[in-house]
């Protein structure tokens, strides 16, 4: 949604440019792109090897650009150590980028065979194989219900524990295996959805503690914006956009003037293009 948020970020020369979800840096690309260098982006991310990319993609703007590891939820924190005051805008592409998504070896697809891990920072301890091996059965079924919307939550929920009794759940395809049990074969075929996105979704926004993070990070941020300064969401599911617009709603009148009045959703153009694209909402409010 490139086009979108250039037109609702609604960018100033000069301007301080916050971008919590730096990713590969194709949105802070497009920002300096737009002002021809002449703005100043702080790019966070909590992955190592997204900033390693952004890095790279964003070269030529070094000056101009500086990238951090950290978590969005420590939003104060970062800024107060750049030392840069209020910013003219914020921006958050929350979810998992293409890389995180395509990666072999972190496993946060089912599409290969790789370790649980799910971790967006590596340096962080627990895995999704900890989830997987260590939690209740009530806690998993909670786990998948909750944050995956899973309708076969129990079930799969009892099969991992049976099977762990046996074996050690430990890699993707190990996982996937005790789904294909657990979920009867006309649930598991001629789907939209895989059978198994809503489980590796739940563990995944668990192992993070994506929503928590988003929930405490925009309690702060509204506060870092400068007067007309504007904070833009791109949320990728309903769990995310939900906070999104609650916490805007708090806001309202005493710090915020929401701008759009209704969710804001990709072209058809665009899912055709990046059909990952398809469930992206994006929420723009303005500092009062
Ligand atoms: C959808 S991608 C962003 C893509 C980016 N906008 C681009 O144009 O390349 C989301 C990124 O946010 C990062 N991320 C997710 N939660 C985060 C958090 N709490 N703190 C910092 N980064 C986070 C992920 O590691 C991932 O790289």
């Amino acid at each position: 949604m490139l086009k979108e948020v250039l037109w609702w970020f609604n960018i100033r020369e000069r301007g301080v440019y916050l971008d919590c979800t730096v990713g590969a840096g194709g949105h802070s690309r497009a920002i300096l792109d737009e002002m021809r260098g002449k703005v100043r982006i702080i790019g966070i991310d909590r992955d190592e090897e997204a900033l390693k990319i952004a890095s790279q993609e964003l070269k030529e703007y070094k000056e101009q650009t500086t990238l951090i590891k950290a978590n969005f939820r420590d939003l104060p924190q970062v800024i107060k150590e750049e030392n840069v005051g209020l910013v003219n805008g914020i921006i958050y592409d929350l979810g998992l980028s293409s890389m995180q998504l395509d990666s072999q070896t972190r496993g946060f697809s089912f599409r290969w065979s790789a370790p649980l891990d799910m971790r967006m920072d590596s340096s962080q301890a627990l895995t999704a194989a900890h989830l997987v091996g260590e939690l209740s059965q009530k806690e998993l079924e909670d786990i998948f219900f909750e944050l995956g919307e899973e309708r076969w939550a129990r079930r799969i929920a009892e099969f991992i524990v049976e099977e762990r009794r046996q074996n050690p759940i430990k890699t993707t395809s190990n996982l996937l295996e005790v789904m294909r049990r657990a979920v009867p074969a006309k649930f598991r075929r001629g789907r939209r959805t895989h059978f198994a996105t809503r489980v590796f979704q739940a563990l995944r926004i668990r192992v993070n503690e994506e929503l928590e993070n988003l929930r405490v990070s925009l309690s702060y941020s509204f506060d870092l914006l400068q007067k007309e300064g504007r904070v833009c969401v791109i949320s990728y599911h309903s769990l995310e956009d939900r906070i999104v617009k609650q916490k805007f709603n708090e806001a309202k009148e005493e710090k915020l003037n929401i701008l759009t009045k209704k969710v804001i959703r990709p072209s058809k153009k665009e899912v055709r293009i990046n059909p990952r694209a398809r469930s992206a909402r994006l929420r723009v409010a303005e500092r009062i």
